[in-house]
Parts: structure tokens; C-alpha cells; sequence
């Protein structure tokens, strides 16, 4: 699915500087009580490789690469675009109960592809709130 607004990063950096630098990927709560998710998809993983979201709560997804294109594509849901190099990629998504959607990579993106995937892990939005206010950007990685 192209994207309807187009956003630019400079692939060279996004570890060093602005929005995507590792500190701030996660999940976040933004004024408005939505969420956003903030994620990389690399050669041959992303970060995080546990996204964790909210029941019953808009979400925004967030990510981009900093060396080729990747799929993005959560199982079972209507998320699937692809992270190119240069750009943000951002998706609306809502999940209505608690569970767990595997996110392989759906883009050939090397001789690692095949084992590049991450997941998202939703809670019940009380759990949720409850891991917010440990850490300012939350994930499900163990
Ligand atoms: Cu990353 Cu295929």
C-alpha cells in the first residue's frame, strides 16, 4: 500500500540522531491518549522485535530502514506496507482483544530474509497503562 503523504529521513543516520535513534522506538502515549510505535526494520531484524500495544486504542505505526526495502505486515490484520530507505512509513491500526500477531518480513531482503520477523503483543489496556508509567517508551522484548 504506497503511502498518501510522503515523510523523508536520511537512512545514514536514523541510529544517530532524530526520531527513530534506539531510546525512542517502542511505544509511546501520545496527549490524545493514542499510541505510537516506533520501529526499524534492518538486514535482518527489527527493533523492537516485541511491539506492544493496547487493546481498544488507536495506534499508529511508525518505522522505517536504514539499508533496504522490508515488508511490514502484522498477521491477521490489514497492516502491510513495505519500509523503504530514505522514507517513514506510517500505519493506523486498532486491536479489539488481547493477543499475540506474528510480523514476518515480507519484502526479499536478502540472503537473511527468511528469518527476519518480529511480533506485536496486544494487552488489555489496563496492563498496558500499568507499563507505561515504568518507562517512557515500552516494549515486549524479554
Ligand atoms: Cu527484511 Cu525481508
Amino acid at each position: 500500500m504506497p503511502q498518501a503523504r510522503v515523510e523523508t529521513v536520511r537512512p545514514q543516520t536514523i541510529h544517530l540522531a532524530g526520531e527513530f535513534v534506539e531510546s525512542n522506538l517502542g511505544s509511546a502515549v501520545e496527549p490524545d491518549g493514542s499510541v505510537t510505535v516506533r520501529a526499524v526494520g534492518q538486514q535482518y531484524s527489527f527493533t523492537p522485535q516485541c511491539m506492544v500495544v493496547p487493546t481498544d486504542t488507536p495506534v499508529v505505526f511508525r518505522a522505517t530502514s536504514p539499508d533496504v526495502i522490508h515488508g511490514f505486515l502484522i498477521q491477521k490484520t490489514n497492516v502491510n506496507t513495505m519500509l523503504v530507505p530514505g522514507y517513514v512509513s506510517e500505519i493506523p491500526a486498532r486491536f479489539s482483544k488481547p493477543g499475540e500477531y506474528l510480523m514476518p518480513c515480507q519484502e526479499y531482503c536478502g540472503v537473511g530474509h527468511e528469518g527476519m520477523w518480529a511480533k506485536v503483543k496486544v494487552v488489555d489496556k489496563p496492563e498496558f497503562v500499568a507499563m507505561v508509567s515504568a518507562n517512557r517508551r515500552v516494549t515486549c522484548v524479554e
